[in-house]
């Protein structure tokens, strides 16, 4: 029948709890092997401590300026913290893709710019602004304000960047571009400022997750464990790992799950080959994915009555993964949204039976990101091994998608070692309110050093 047939074309997304607990057990693998200093030159996963040594306390307190860098959008924000009072503004500014593909030169310029307009239109000129920087990349730290880019990933590849660091970039173009007293204080991951965030109110909170544009995890390890510390082992005896974690699977170990989509999605990526994880949950590439699969069943004559005509169903990155969510939706057998949907792609004639379908190859490539991102979560959980923890939680993939949060939650509780609670939170402004709170600790630590 019909359906046998599609069967036969998606069964491998459906992977067993057995299979998750595998990638479970080679991911812990992985992150331990990056944590050594000996092999992390050939370990996938960075584990990049990151120099955030305390979460924070309420005390923090100043003006600043963040930059979020790396997600959907650009954002250029003012933060103003007062023990738990926080007010932020911000203006989101656009990159243009020729500046994503372009120099770094290019790029620090094009970001100088933006700031300078934001501090001339917030009548900002004349103040000493400290800046806690947003960068969604992986990056080497030597310092809280000391980061070299390890690699572009998700949409970004300007030449000239990769070992270099970004904060002598940016503070580069902004001598040329701007004469507001500007500092780099700290340079955040955005999953860092997601844990930061949170962990303001929560005392439980030791992990940060991002589901967005790109999928990265962070958490709280004890320096006993870090190989790569290269810092001072003063109290508190801990920092933040930035795990890189989208990497996993770069060096083949997860090719025993990875589907025909997921690799033509990858040879047709400007990473081929990189963020192999990353590429299987991420909202960057989640509707593509769903894209592939129904244009295979197309070709095949199972879907659409097989139309062979021009259609944008068939352009590459024509399915966004915001229309995953929106199908995803539709909870009845009208198929309002899978319908716009349709139409704005162009696919004529298409049945109730065809839209139930599209529909089910949605849940199915969603639910195995949510798995996956489930089991990555598990096996920190089970590392930390705490009876309690919250998870903090940004990403427009989280936000947006109907079922993520319920997925995942479900998921996580059946990988979990018995007795271990957890929830997951999403988390506020992490760019914002993170980035400034790791920004306000830096200058109180240098308060005490003077
Ligand atoms: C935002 C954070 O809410 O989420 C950013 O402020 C982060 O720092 C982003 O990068 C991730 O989600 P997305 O979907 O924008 O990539
Ligand atoms: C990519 C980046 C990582 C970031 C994540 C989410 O995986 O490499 O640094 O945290 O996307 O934005």
């Amino acid at each position: 029948t019909r359906y046998e047939k599609i069967e036969s074309f998606v069964k491998g997304f459906k992977l067993s709890s057995l299979t998750y607990k595998r990638v479970m057990s080679l991911l812990d693998e992985e992150m331990k092997n990056g944590l050594r200093s000996q092999t992390n030159t050939y370990a996938d996963i960075k584990m990049f401590p990151t120099f955030v040594r305390s979460l924070p306390n309420g005390s923090e307190k100043g003006q600043f300026l963040a930059l979020d860098l790396g997600g959907t959008n650009f954002r250029v924000l003012l933060v103003k913290l007062d023990g738990n009072s926080i007010d932020i503004q911000s203006k989101t500014y656009l990159i243009p893709q020729k500046i994503m593909l372009g120099t770094g030169a290019q790029l620090f310029d094009h970001i100088a710019d933006c700031i300078a307009k934001f501090t001339r239109d917030h009548g900002l000129l004349g103040e000493r602004l400290p800046l806690g920087f947003t960068f969604s990349f992986p990056c080497k730290q030597e310092g809280l304000n000391i980061a070299r880019l390890s690699k572009w990933t998700k949409g970004f590849r300007c030449e000239g960047v990769v070992g270099q660091d970004i904060c002598r970039l940016l503070h580069e173009a902004l001598k040329k571009k701007t004469s507001a007293e500007i500092e780099i204080v700290a340079v955040v991951n955005d999953a860092v400022g997601t844990l930061m965030s949170t962990a303001h109110g929560d005392n439980n909170c030791e992990i940060g997750l991002i589901l967005g544009t790109g999928c990265n995890a962070c958490y709280m390890e004890r320096l006993e464990n870090v190989g790569l510390w290269e810092g001072d082992y003063s109290y508190p005896e801990q920092v933040v790992i930035n795990t890189e974690w989208g990497a996993f699977g770069d060096n083949g170990c997860l090719d025993f799950i990875r589907t025909e989509y997921d690799r033509e999605l990858d040879t047709f990526s400007i990473n081929p080959g990189k963020q192999l994880m990353e590429k299987m949950i991420s909202g960057m590439y989640l509707g593509e994915i769903v894209r592939l699969v129904l244009e295979r069943l197309t070709t095949e004559g199972l879907l659409f009555r097989g139309i062979d005509r021009e259609c944008e169903l068939f352009e590459r990155g024509r399915f966004f993964t915001k229309y995953v969510s929106e199908i995803e939706s539709d909870r009845d057998e009208f198929f309002r949204s899978t319908k716009q949907v349709l139409d704005e792609l162009q696919v004529e004639n298409y049945t109730t039976e065809d839209c139930k379908i599209v529909r089910y190859i949605c849940t199915l490539v969603s639910s195995r990101a949510a798995f996956l991102a489930s089991s990555g979560l598990a096996t920190l959980i089970n590392k930390l091994g705490r009876p309690e923890m919250t998870i903090a939680v940004d990403g427009s993939l989280y936000r947006f998608h109907p079922r993520f949060h319920n997925l995942m939650r479900l998921k996580i509780q059946e990988l979990v070692k018995p007795g271990l609670k957890f929830s997951l939170a999403l988390s506020h402004d992490g760019s914002g309110k993170g980035a400034a709170l790791v920004a306000a600790v830096a200058m109180r630590l240098r308060d005490v050093k003077q």
